[in-house]
């Protein structure tokens, strides 16, 4: 699949110099109108799928690129262990031109629209000038607004940090991410940060719900509103007159800057909280978190979009150790864990949760980025001996 999108490369490389700004979509102009008049018993991206008529779920399989293939590999045969109401529909992603314009395929787009739900693997972006990022491609064709990041310590992995349980969630669609850029002059380049209510809004709702959902009562803003007073200081009024919808739960906010000495400083006070925040400040901090418990192998996140939602795992694809059974599926299986979550599958996930935690916390199977020895398909095969 790789190999394929570098052969598109020069194409590609046309279509974002010829138009780099019809790349993007201001996330107003993608979805219908939500105000503050929304009901806050009116659930925001709430899993919409059935199950088919031999009683499981059908979900979007991207195996994606590198370890892609060999983590996911992984999750298949611990999901039809534990019995898991789930069928797999694998797609591809390479990307096509439409009218001049980089696309997902359209079966594999039809695929996540009728499934609402997909798992992907790590897709590579080639290094150089003029390639788009097919996962920033993928969250605006599916208009993925809110990128939820928990970092839990894992029981048998020792770091610096005991006890880390930070839950993020990050604006995906605008801020800094928003792609609009231009020189003004020869040697002066804008970049333009973009902030919208709706946006914010539509992330903010989410955040409360979602800390109503694991009876996480508290939501915490983290912002720069000192300094951008007009973008992080229409995140923040939103983030005010969203909270009056959730009176059970407690909301404040904190600058970006105070967050990271306190929370490298000891994440424990964050462990009641739910964190959301615009684009760039997630990216970041998010990372940080996930450099607590252990780095981005074992991290695993959701994309939640309005209509559908992909799950992966923070990681790339890892070329060095790609085709060797080397890698660590953790994160992809904690990114299905919340997947199943989302689908309201919770006993599911928690009996395989609890296997991948007892299978890390025995410390005898498990990969070489752990300090182990065992093999891919070895790790899995001791998960599927724990359920
Ligand atoms: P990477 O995360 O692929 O690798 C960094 C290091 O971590 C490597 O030494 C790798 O072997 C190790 N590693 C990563 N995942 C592992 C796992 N599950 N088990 C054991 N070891 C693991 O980051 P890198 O090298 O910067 O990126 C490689 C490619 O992946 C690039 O093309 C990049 O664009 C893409 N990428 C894709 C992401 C996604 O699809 N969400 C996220 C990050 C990078």
């Amino acid at each position: 699949m790789f190999a394929n999108r570098c052969l598109a490369a020069t194409a590609w490389q046309q279509v974002t110099r010829q138009a780099p700004r019809q790349l993007f979509k201001p996330a107003f102009t993608q979805t219908p109108s939500r105000t503050y008049a929304t009901p806050s018993n009116e659930k925001v991206a709430k899993f919409k799928g059935q199950k088919e008529s031999d009683g499981k779920y059908c979900v979007t399989l991207i195996e994606g690129d590198g370890i892609g293939p060999e983590i996911s590999q992984s999750v298949k045969d611990i999901f039809s262990a534990a019995n898991a109401p789930i069928k797999w529909e694998s797609v591809d992603v390479t990307p096509i031109l439409v009218d001049g314009k980089t696309s997902i395929p359209p079966e594999a787009i039809q695929s996540v629209n009728k499934n609402y739900v997909a798992l992907k693997g790590p897709l590579a972006t080639p290094v150089g000038k003029g390639h788009v990022s097919l996962n920033l491609t993928l969250r605006r064709t599916f208009n993925l607004f809110a990128n939820v990041r928990p970092c839990k310590s894992i029981a048998g992995y020792k770091t610096p940090y005991d006890g880390v349980d930070t839950v993020l969630i990050r604006e995906n669609t605008e801020g800094e991410y928003s792609g609009i850029e231009h020189v003004v002059v020869d040697g002066v380049v804008q970049s333009i940060k973009l902030i919208t209510r709706e946006a914010s809004e539509r992330v903010l709702r989410y955040a409360f719900q979602y800390a109503q959902d694991v009876g996480r009562l508290k939501v915490r803003t983290v912002h720069k509103a000192t300094i951008m007073k007009m973008s992080d200081g229409l995140f923040l009024r939103v983030a005010d007159r969203v909270a009056k919808d959730f009176p059970n739960v407690v909301y404040d906010s904190e600058l970006l800057d105070n967050t990271c000495l306190k929370v490298v400083t000891d994440p424990t006070p964050y462990n009641d909280k739910v964190l959301v925040m615009p684009n760039l400040y997630g990216d970041i901090l998010s990372d940080m978190c996930a450099g607590l418990i252990g780095g981005l192998g074992l991290t695993p996140s959701a994309n939640i979009g309005d209509e559908c939602s992909i799950f992966e795992a923070v990681h790339g694809s890892a070329p060095d150790i790609a085709g060797k059974g080397l890698a660590n599926p953790t994160a992809l299986l904690l990114s299905s864990m919340m997947m199943l979550q989302h689908m309201g599958l919770t006993e599911h996930a928690e009996k395989i949760q609890n296997a991948i935690f007892k299978t890390l916390a025995e410390g005898k199977t498990i990969t070489g980025d752990l300090g182990g020895k065992a093999k891919t398909h070895e790790y899995a095969d001791a998960v599927i001996k724990n359920l």
